[in-house]
């Protein structure tokens, strides 16, 4: 059931919520693993395609996202040696834009690679335990620092589409923050309409 400003849930069900949101958070704070769970929730929703849901009749939301029984083949999400061209490709099937991928790109001013995961080595800001919009920063100065730069990182400076929002973001957070929540939410709900 739904009402024009929301699903209706009982009193038990926002409890539970609660309670969950609790115990994340405790967790998050005693082990540091804010990077972690951005990627957890970024790759649970990056394997999404806009041209494959079913079709059918629009379903009213119900909180959270329906666990899927099968998985999904290898190789939708985004692959950091390659370019612009493959970023678009993998962000606008999943029905996201060009200042979609930029500013939830900026979700690497959190968290590190590591060699032994991805083959790539260190952190994209000098604080990976901050969400601010030093991913940005960095990323204009170029290669000099010592920090990482995937390819795919790189061509968000090369590609002038994607670097007017690059700039933007680097002198200006408070638009970083605005937009990077709104394109969080998208990434977050694919799959669903609300209505
Ligand atoms: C880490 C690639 C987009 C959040 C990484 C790593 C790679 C990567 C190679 C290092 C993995 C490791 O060695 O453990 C990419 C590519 C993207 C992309 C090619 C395409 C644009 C995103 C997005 C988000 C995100 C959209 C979230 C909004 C993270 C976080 C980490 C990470 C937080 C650090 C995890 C940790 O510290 O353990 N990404 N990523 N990435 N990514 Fe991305």
């Amino acid at each position: 059931m739904s009402s024009a400003t929301g699903p209706v849930v009982d009193a038990e069900y926002v409890a539970e919520i609660e309670r969950a949101r609790r115990d994340l958070r405790a967790l998050i704070a005693s082990k540091s693993c804010a990077p972690i769970m951005l990627r957890l929730a970024w790759h649970d929703a990056g394997t999404f395609d806009k041209n494959t849901i079913t079709g059918g009749p629009t379903i009213d939301f119900v909180p959270g996202r329906r666990d899927s029984s099968v998985a999904i083949e290898e190789g939708r999400l985004p692959d950091a040696k390659q370019g612009a061209s493959h970023l678009r490709e993998v962000f606008y099937r999943m029905g996201l834009t060009d200042k979609d991928i930029v500013a939830l790109s900026g979700g690497h001013t959190l968290g590190k690679a590591r060699p032994d995961r991805s083959g790539f080595d260190g952190a994209w800001t000098k604080d990976p335990l901050k969400f601010d919009n030093s991913y940005f920063v960095e990323l204009l100065k170029g290669d000099s620092n010592g920090l990482l730069k995937l390819p795919t990182d790189k061509v968000l400076v090369e590609d002038t589409d994607f670097r007017r929002f690059v700039e933007l973001y680097a002198k200006d957070e408070d638009a970083f923050f605005r937009d990077y929540a709104e394109s969080h939410k998208k990434l977050s709900e694919l799959g669903f309409t609300p209505s």
